[in-house]
C-alpha cells in the first residue's frame, strides 16, 4: 500500500482502482476543459503569509455552515454517480462525513437513494436537487427529502442544459455501465470495484427509477435525463421551490455578481460561488478569482460558499481569507471514496482538515474565523485581469 500524503495520492489510486468511465467522468470539465483547469490554476496563483512568533497553541477550524455547526468549514459537494465510483458510495461518503463533522450534500444523480442514505447514517445531510421539468416529481422529491430529515435544500442552479464532456460520451457513460468490449476488458482489471458491485443492489440512479414518470428501468433514464432538467428556469420558479422546501436553502452555482444579488434578494440561507467544477460553461472564470467581487456585493446580506477547483487545506484557507464562510470538495473526496471506500474519503477529510489547520498556524492564526483579505496575497491584477 503507498503512503498517502495528499489528494493527489488518492487520485491515481482512484484512477487505478476505479473503471476508467467513472474516473473520466469525475476528472472532466466541459469541452476544452479550460474553466476546469483554471479552477485549481488560480488557487496557485494566490500566496500566503508566513507570520512568526504568535502563539499558536490551541487552534480551532471549527466554525458554522449555515448556521449548522462543522468540525471546519468544508462540505462535501453533491456528485452524481458517486455509487458507481464504489459500491454503495454515497452511504459511505455520508458516513465519513458525519464522523468528521462535516455536512454530506446527497446529489439527485446519486446511486443510493435518499431513504436509503438516511437509514444508514444518523445525522441529517443536505440534499441537492436541480431544476427539473417535472413539476410533480420535483415536489415528491422535496417531499422525500423532508420525510428523510435532509437539513437543507441545494439547488443547483447552473445546469439548464448540461455542457459537454467529451470523455463521457467518448465512453458510453451510463449507470449500470454500458457493456461495449472496451468498458468490459477495462472493468474485468478492476477486481475489487468489481466485486463491490456484484454484492451491491445500487446500481442504479435510486433518486429517480421507480419514482419518475417514465422511468421503469435504466435505459429510459437515459432518455429521461436529456428531458429532465428545465431550460426555462427563472428566479421566479427559484422562488417557487424555495417555497416548496420551506426550510434552509442554498443555491449553488453562481459566478456573477449581479446574480448573485438576486440570489441573495431572494432571501437564500447561503449561495455557492461556483462554475461546476469546470463541467458547464467552458471559458467561465474560476470560481475563486470571482469570490472577491461577490463577497464584496453581497457578504453583508448571505452567506458565500466556494466551490470548484479545491484540492487542499491551503486552497480552503485562500477561500475563506476571501470571504468564504464555507467550502465544498467534490473531485477531492471522490478521489479517496474510489481510492478505498469510506476510509479514503475520511483520508481526503483528513489530509484537508491538517493541511487547513496547519498553514493557518503559519499564517498567524489559531480559528478560521480570524482569517481575513490579510492572510492571502494575490496578484494585482487577480480580480481584474478580465472585465
Ligand atoms: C452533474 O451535475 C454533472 O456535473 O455531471
Amino acid at each position: 500500500m503507498p503512503v498517502i500524503t495528499c489528494i493527489d495520492d488518492l487520485k491515481r489510486l482512484h484512477a487505478a482502482r476505479a473503471p476508467r468511465m467513472f474516473y473520466d467522468y469525475a476528472e472532466s470539465g466541459s469541452w476544452t476543459e479550460q474553466t476546469f483547469r483554471d479552477n485549481t490554476a488560480d488557487f496557485a496563483e494566490i500566496r500566503l503569509p508566513q507570520r512568526v512568533a504568535v502563539d499558536m497553541s490551541n487552534r480551532s477550524t471549527a466554525t458554522r455552515m449555515i448556521g449548522h455547526d462543522v468540525a471546519m468549514p468544508v462540505a462535501l459537494a453533491p456528485v452524481g454517480l458517486t455509487g458507481m465510483q464504489c459500491a454503495d458510495g454515497e452511504i459511505k461518503a455520508a458516513r465519513a462525513a458525519e464522523k468528521f463533522g462535516v455536512p454530506f450534500t446527497l446529489s439527485t444523480m446519486s446511486i443510493c437513494s435518499i431513504e436509503d442514505v438516511a437509514a444508514h447514517t444518523a445525522k441529517p445531510f443536505w440534499f441537492q436537487v436541480y431544476t427539473l421539468r417535472d413539476d410533480d416529481f420535483m415536489r415528491r422529491l422535496i417531499e422525500r427529502a423532508r420525510a428523510a430529515g435532509c437539513s437543507a435544500l441545494v439547488i443547483t442552479v447552473d445546469l439548464q442544459i448540461l455542457g459537454q464532456r467529451h470523455k463521457d460520451l467518448k465512453n458510453g457513460l451510463s449507470a449500470p455501465p454500458k457493456l461495449t468490449p472496451r468498458s468490459v476488458a477495462n472493468m474485468m482489471t478492476k477486481v475489487g470495484w468489481g466485486l463491490g458491485m456484484l454484492r451491491t443492489k445500487r446500481r442504479f440512479f435510486g433518486n429517480i427509477v421507480g419514482h419518475a414518470k417514465g422511468v421503469s428501468d435504466p435505459s429510459s433514464l437515459v432518455a429521461w435525463t436529456a428531458e429532465a432538467f428545465d431550460p426555462a428556469l427563472d428566479w421566479v420558479r427559484i422562488r417557487q421551490i424555495m417555497e416548496m422546501w420551506g426550510g434552509k436553502v442554498i443555491l449553488k452555482g453562481i459566478l456573477n455578481v449581479e446574480d448573485a444579488r438576486r440570489a441573495a434578494d431572494l432571501g437564500a440561507d447561503a449561495i455557492v460561488v461556483s462554475n461546476h467544477g469546470g463541467r458547464q460553461q467552458d471559458g467561465a472564470l474560476s470560481a475563486i478569482r470571482m469570490l472577491g467581487p461577490i463577497v464584496e456585493a453581497v457578504g453583508d446580506k448571505v452567506e458565500v460558499h466556494l466551490d470548484s477547483g479545491i484540492r487542499s487545506g491551503q486552497d480552503v484557507l485562500k477561500a475563506l481569507a476571501l470571504g468564504a464562510k464555507g467550502t465544498y470538495i467534490g473531485r477531492a473526496f471522490v478521489y479517496g471514496l474510489g481510492a478505498m471506500g469510506e476510509a479514503g474519503v475520511t483520508k481526503a477529510l483528513e489530509i484537508i482538515h491538517k493541511e487547513l489547520d496547519t498553514s493557518m498556524a503559519l499564517a498567524g492564526h489559531r480559528r478560521v474565523t480570524d482569517l481575513s483579505r490579510e492572510d492571502v496575497l494575490l496578484p494585482a491584477d487577480f480580480h481584474s485581469r478580465w472585465s
